[in-house]
């Protein structure tokens, strides 16, 4: 296949960027998209050009870094899949793919493609955990009897990647997809209940003070989001907020 790519270029988070278009051809079908993008980074480098930055790490689907933002949808054409989970048998010859990174205030772009998802780890550390006795006297989790829906439920929210396809789908930037999975992957458990309360009231105040927006139901995030995570996880959230507002 013979490609036009129209690709977002930003020398660093103060430059204003532009689009930039190139040719690449004898594109395979069987390439993942970073694969592609690959051939294109060695063609700009054998002539001497700068690479395309783009933010990479596991390639199968885990570590959600590959945040790529192409023609217009969150890791491109596909349903429930990564950006580097994503083949170009989904484009034909001829093609003009634009290639841009996240858009949202909270995650500012560092350079080109890559952008600053610290905001969702500020998010985590603010409540994302439990605290564990680990003196040796700690019960073995396997011992604590769990409701099979509660736990499925619970496995489900907890396959939330922190890619913020979420975030960059949604029309106000929300991360409440994001936040409301790592609430209920615990509130569903007996191990979450302990610190329940402070950890649904600091993960939302965290994720108000790094800037992003507020939800109106739109869905656009459960949608677009590669472990299908399901919008019942805010109404859960929403629920564990009331709950710790009037406790609190
Ligand atoms: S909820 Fe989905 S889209 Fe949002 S960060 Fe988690 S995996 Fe990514
Ligand atoms: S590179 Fe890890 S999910 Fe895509």
């Amino acid at each position: 296949m013979n490609l036009t790519l129209k690709i977002w270029r930003q020398k660093n988070a103060n430059d204003k960027g532009k689009m930039v278009d190139y040719q690449i051809s004898d594109v395979s079908p069987d390439m993942s998209f970073l694969e592609m993008l690959d051939v294109l980074n060695t063609q700009l480098i054998e002539k001497g050009e700068e690479p395309v930055a783009f933010d990479h790490d596991c390639r199968e689907g885990i570590c959600g870094s590959c945040s790529l933002y192409i023609n217009g949808e969150a890791h491109g054409p596909d349903r429930l899949i990564t950006t580097c989970q994503l083949h170009m048998r989904k484009f034909k010859d001829g093609d003009t793919i634009y290639i841009e990174p996240w858009r949202a205030k909270a995650f500012p772009v560092i350079k080109d493609l890559i952008v600053d998802r610290g905001a969702f780890d500020r998010i985590q550390h603010a409540g994302g955990f439990i605290s564990v006795n680990t003196s040796g006297n700690t019960q073995d989790a396997n011992a604590i009897p769990i409701e099979k829906a509660s736990a499925d439920a619970a496995f489900d929210a907890a396959t939330c990647i922190g890619c913020g396809a979420c975030v960059a789908s949604c029309k106000n930037s929300s991360a409440m997809l994001f936040v409301s999975a790592k609430v209920s992957q615990f509130a569903l458990l007996p191990q979450g209940q302990v610190e329940a309360t402070d950890r649904v009231l600091n993960m939302v105040n965290q994720m108000d003070a790094e800037g992003f927006g507020n939800c109106t139901n739109t869905g656009a995030c459960e949608v677009e989001c590669p472990k299908g995570i399901s919008l019942e996880n805010i109404a859960r959230m929403n629920r564990e907020y009331l709950k710790a507002s009037f406790k609190g």
